[in-house]
């Protein structure tokens, strides 16, 4: 008989910080068939008048994504924003260098703001640090934010768009410290041409809020090096350093596999220190924010794409990057929501890598409709009911040792609290591989407080998948639990994402009715 069990309290007076919603981002980058087939594809039987794929922008509404990041990724370094404006029988087809792939720009800049204006989400803008620089980024932005009577302005108003789009939110770049991105710099380099990017671009416009390119991945030779020299040089102009992390399993390992979002606190923890370095060492007074602005898991294609784009380079949407997410997937992009909650005082905006086809939580066929994959369901249940108060967990779990990570909580969790709904949900995953373990919450001063719904995904096939013909992973209501007094308890099975939602007495059912 095992002894495995985890406990966690619960208080109002324990909050982190308020989430910012933000954290709840995603990512469409013109790569394979995230933009056309994907998003856009005139001609299908389930595209608008402007040919958005209405069964894609539907799910995508259903995941209440409140900001996309766009148009890349490496595919910004050589971008040409001018082309993909205007009559599209006048836009220039070109070779996009980052995945040998044929640009036809018939879907550019204005598309995708109409497209995020129906899918409900803000634009982050990435501006061509590689291939371009300043003056195009300044005249990207009186393109899009001017309302004066000037070239770049007068040129929008002539393409039938009056009203300036707004963006608030810039990416001086992406992953500029990659050897692989066209324009690649060094720190030094790079720090300075975002400094004088960001100066030049607020003398426009004061309200914007810039993201530095931090590295690539924790395992970048130059990391945090590259943070600490060119955060010394844009610090004073820039608002937020951006984080990017992929994670696989290619050894087939679940319990390692799971435990990697050790490595996940240990990056964070290690960039939020070196920004602190910086603005210690400028005797700054502004603290700067993270930006996790490319995350996920990714690792099932990449074999294939590599022989695609080296064998069958320059077509127009190949498939690439079409990961197809597995159970335990979904299970660790639930474990990365629970940690980037636990760090809402400093994590301001994240970005779900990406959102439709590559590496994607939603699927198209071309001549069909979509599907949601595994891991549209955490990225569901956190975006709808983690907003509000990040609550600072205090968790007593056994723990177990894995192939990579030692001391590996068996229980993860995390709660929210939701002021005016009267809601607290518990997220929390057992990642311990066989064991299913009883779990205990103290609602500490949350008087009256009833399990409103308690949603959970369970398999014993950690290599599950959904597909356009069904789904095996998808939560479930869960009914065996107790509730007594303020303390809630149930076992959760091995393997198993748990979503506990808790509501005041007079105000539950009021939101009862989601479908997952
Ligand atoms: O999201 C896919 C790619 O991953 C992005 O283009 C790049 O920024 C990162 O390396």
């Amino acid at each position: 008989m095992s002894n495995r069990k985890a406990s966690m309290i619960i208080d109002k007076g324990f909050a982190i910080a308020e989430i910012d919603k933000r954290i709840y981002g995603s990512f469409i980058e013109h790569l394979g068939r995230a933009v056309y087939n994907g998003i856009y594809q005139p001609g299908h039987p389930s595209a608008d008048e402007e040919g958005f794929r209405k069964d894609v922008l539907s799910l995508v509404r259903e995941l209440k994504v409140p900001i996309i990041r766009y148009p890349g990724g490496n595919f910004v370094s050589n971008f040409f924003w001018e082309d993909s404006v205007g009559p599209k029988s006048q836009r220039k087809k070109r070779l996009d260098l980052a995945w040998r792939t044929l640009e036809t720009n018939e879907f550019g800049l204005g598309e995708f703001a109409n497209w995020s204006q129906k899918a409900g989400s803000e634009i982050m803008l990435a501006v061509n640090l590689g291939t371009r620089g300043m003056a195009d980024a300044l005249n990207l932005l009186e393109y899009c934010n001017m309302d004066t009577d000037s070239y770049y302005a007068d040129l929008r108003r002539s393409h039938g768009v009056q009203k300036p789009y707004g963006i608030k939110t810039w990416c001086l770049g992406n992953e500029m410290d990659g050897s692989w991105q066209a324009g690649h710099k060094t720190a030094y380099e790079y720090g300075r041409l975002a400094a004088e990017t960001a100066k030049a671009m607020k003398m426009m416009d004061n309200s914007l809020e810039f993201v530095s390119c931090g590295s690539s991945n924790v395992d970048m030779a130059t990391f945090p090096e590259w943070e600490a020299v060119s955060l010394n040089e844009d610090y004073d102009y820039v608002d937020y350093v951006s984080l990017h992390q992929y994670y696989g399993n290619p050894e087939g390992d679940t319990a390692d596999f799971l435990a990697k979002t050790q490595d996940l606190e240990r990056f964070i923890h290690t960039v939020t220190a070196t920004c602190d370095y910086i603005k210690a060492k400028k005797r700054s007074r502004k603290t700067l924010n993270l930006s996790f602005d490319e995350w996920n898991v990714w690792f099932h294609s990449k074999a294939s794409d590599d022989k695609e784009m080296a064998d069958r380079p320059w077509q127009r949407a190949p498939h690439l990057l079409e990961d197809i997410y597995t159970f335990e997937d979904a299970l660790l992009v639930g474990l990365i929501l629970i940690t980037f909650l636990k760090h809402a005082d400093r994590l301001k905006i994240a970005c779900l890598a990406q959102l439709v086809n590559v590496i994607a939580p939603i699927m198209t066929d071309d001549e069909g409709g979509a599907f949601r994959q595994s891991i549209y369901y955490p990225f569901l249940h956190a975006s709808r009911y983690g907003r509000g108060i990040a609550l600072q967990p205090v968790i007593s779990s056994t723990s177990h040792d894995t192939s990579g990570h030692s001391h590996v909580s068996d229980i993860d969790a995390v709660a929210v609290y939701n002021e005016e709904k009267e809601e607290v949900t518990v997220f929390a995953v057992n990642r311990h591989p066989e064991e299913d373990i009883p779990f205990e919450a103290s609602l500490g001063n949350f008087e009256g407080y009833r399990v409103q719904e308690y949603l959970a995904m369970e398999s014993r096939d950690m290599k599950a998948v959904n597909s356009l013909s069904g789904e095996q992973v998808a939560p479930y209501r869960k009914t065996d639990y107790r509730m007594e007094g303020n303390v809630f308890s149930t076992v959760m099975r091995s393997c198993s994402w748990n979503v506990i939602r808790l509501g005041k007495e007079n105000h539950m059912g009021k939101e009862n009715n989601a479908n997952h």
